[in-house]
Parts: C-alpha cells; structure tokens; sequence
C-alpha cells in the first residue's frame, strides 16, 4: 500500500487520515490487527524515527517508541526544551528568539532519520515554537506541521496539529473495528464533555473522521456554540455516507446517547472564543452536567465508552463509568501502538 503524497513532495506523508482512502485506511486497520495478532512480522531494522514534541505526552510518547522498538528500529525524541527555538516564516530576518529555520532542520533531520513525527497544537502550549498567534483560521494552516512535510524529505506523522490528530483516529478506528468486527449499523456518539480548559479540537476531528470512515451511524453531539469546524464537518458527512453510514448533530446528549453502541466523550474549546479562552470559561460554566455518567450509559444499547486519554475524573466521565466493564479505554490507549506499528510500517519501510 502506498500512502498519499503531499506539499508535492516524492514521500508519502500522514498527516490527516482524510487524506487517505477509506480502503487505504481499511488495509493499515487490517495490517494492525495482523500485527496484533501475531500473524504477520515487519522489520524497520536499521531505521530511525524523530519524534519531536512541542507538546506533553505520555501515549503518543511512549507507543511511538514501543512501536519502533518492536519493529526493530529505534525513536529518538526531540523535546522543544532540548533544541532550537525553529523559525518557520518566509522572508524573515532572524534577529528574534528564533534561532534555527525549518528550511534547515527539516532538512538536516532527513538525513539523519528515516521520518519525522510531529506534535504541535498550539492552543496547549504558546511558546516561541509556535508560529502563529490568534486566529482559528490562521491556527488550521497548521504552519509547523506543514512546514516540516514540506521541508523534509522522509516521510512526516501528524502526532496531533492543531487540526487533526490521525493516530488517535487510527487508534480508534482499530478499536471499534477489534471489538465490533462489522462496523457498519453501529451508533457512534462522540459528545463533548465539560473540561475546566479550553482543549483543541484536532482529536475529536480525527475521531470523528475515523467513525464516519468505519461507515458507521455518527452522531456528534454539543452544546449550542461549540459547533466544529464546518468544512471538516463537511469531509466527515461525506466519507460518513460514502461508507455506508450516517451522520447527524445534536444539542442534546441525552437523547444522542439513546442506543448507542459506542459513547466517546471528548472535550474541546468553542470557535467564537478561539484564542480569547477566558470568556470561554465564564460560557461554559454552566454546562457541567455534559458529563457520561452510570444513568447515561444505561441508555445505550450495552454501549461501550472510550475516550483518547488523559481524562478527568468525574469531571468528563464519571469514575463509575471509568471504572466500569463498558469502559474500553486501555484498549483504545493499547491499540495506538498497534496501528502506528501498521503506520510505520507502510511509510517507512
Ligand atoms: N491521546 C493522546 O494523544 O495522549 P497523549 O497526549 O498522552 O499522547
């Protein structure tokens, strides 16, 4: 199987598992389970990943590095403390706090590694990596990302933008597909839970996407206001009905949660506050009752709930739930290295 190519460039990159075709996505799930399942063995002997993180982690850390590990080749991890502060402006002169160009670090790095992994949201952390400040559509050009896919010549991984977060999806849709094997015919509810902070959107865009490629019955419920980006909407509707299944929104969560086969809670940060997060906060106040709880779940159809980690505790999810048999989120967590071990697998091999 060959990945799409982006930027024009000659590697396949995975930054969006929009960019893929369902079938391609099927194949890398298929691979995944193989992997899983011990019927099939890949090598990267030899090769070597960067993994550069301008963001905390701990999954996408750790099974990034599992993942090339137990397929023979090795991670390195490029912390923002540890290196450079990148510039990624055109035309720029350097007299700033920017100390590198990506024009050369991209670059440079392709030499030494075989791919780049990339995580950069930056409504997590602002910091001198970020190359853009305010506005959502200024944020959705996902400039560091897109710089290195365009500077580099391996082949670079989304590790969550500010858009999109496609091994989280990847993740997920392997997890469905493990537990369901069918997928078509199920309900699939991905609602935004109360969150002290504002949080970026990218991964429920992925887990969005990855339910709607699965062809499944998606209905993505919010409150009024928290609407998500309408042309990434727009892309998930399409592939949603092009598999084979559905797509619907509700303001009401308790009436989208009626027979779902699968609750996936997420919370993320409304568009109209985009970069002004303290009227946010003062707007959501009062939506501390979007939380999965034990009387929300007895409404599924024996659903199972998942959530893309780290969560919080009776804040988004009650612990009642967490902590019950419906809750497959160690298994969606596991199955990360599962599908980037298929991921990688295919790109860099
Ligand atoms: N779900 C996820 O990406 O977790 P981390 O932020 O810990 O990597």
């Amino acid at each position: 199987m060959l990945l799409p190519q982006t930027h024009n460039h000659a590697q396949p990159n995975f930054l969006n598992t929009a960019d893929l075709k369902q079938e391609e996505i099927s194949a890398l799930i298929d691979l995944a389970l193989d992997i899983k399942q011990g019927k099939v063995k890949k090598s990267l002997a030899g090769k070597t990943l960067a993994t550069l993180f301008f963001n905390p982690s701990v999954r996408t850390r750790v099974s990034f590095a599992t993942a090339m590990f137990k397929l023979g080749g090795q991670a390195i991890e490029i912390s923002s403390n540890n290196v450079w502060s990148f510039e990624y402006q055109d035309d720029v002169v350097m007299d700033g706090s920017t100390i590198e160009h990506v024009k050369e670090v991209a670059p440079v790095l392709s030499r030494y590694c075989d791919g780049l992994a990339i995580r950069c949201s930056e409504l997590v952390t602002k910091s001198a990596q970020s190359a853009s400040s305010g506005s959502w559509e200024e944020s959705k050009q996902d400039i560091v990302l897109n710089s290195f896919a365009k500077y580099a010549t391996v082949p670079v991984i989304n590790m969550e933008s500010n858009v999109y977060h496609p091994c989280q999806g990847l993740g997920d849709a392997l997890t469905m597909k493990e537990h369901f094997g069918e997928t078509r015919g199920k309900k699939y509810v991905h609602t935004w839970a109360y969150h002290p902070k504002a949080l970026p959107m990218a991964t429920t865009n992925s887990q969005m996407l990855a339910a709607c490629d699965l062809g499944m019955d998606v209905v993505i419920a919010h409150p009024q206001g928290w609407e998500l980006d309408p042309e990434i909407l727009a892309v998930a509707q399409k592939r949603a009905i092009q598999s084979g299944g559905s797509f619907a929104i509700s303001n009401d969560q308790d009436e989208a949660i009626e027979g779902a086969d699968i609750v996936c809670a997420k919370s993320w940060g409304a568009l109209p506050y985009y970069g002004n997060w303290e009227a946010e906060k003062e707007a959501r106040s009062n939506l501390q009752h979007w939380i999965v709880n034990e009387e929300k779940m007895a409404r599924t159809r024996d659903g199972k709930f998942m959530h893309c980690l780290p969560v919080r505790r009776n804040v988004e999810v009650t612990q009642g739930v967490l902590d019950s048999t419906s809750s497959i989120v160690i298994d969606e967590a596991e199955n990360r290295m599962w599908a980037q071990m298929a991921l990688l697998a295919t790109l860099l091999a």
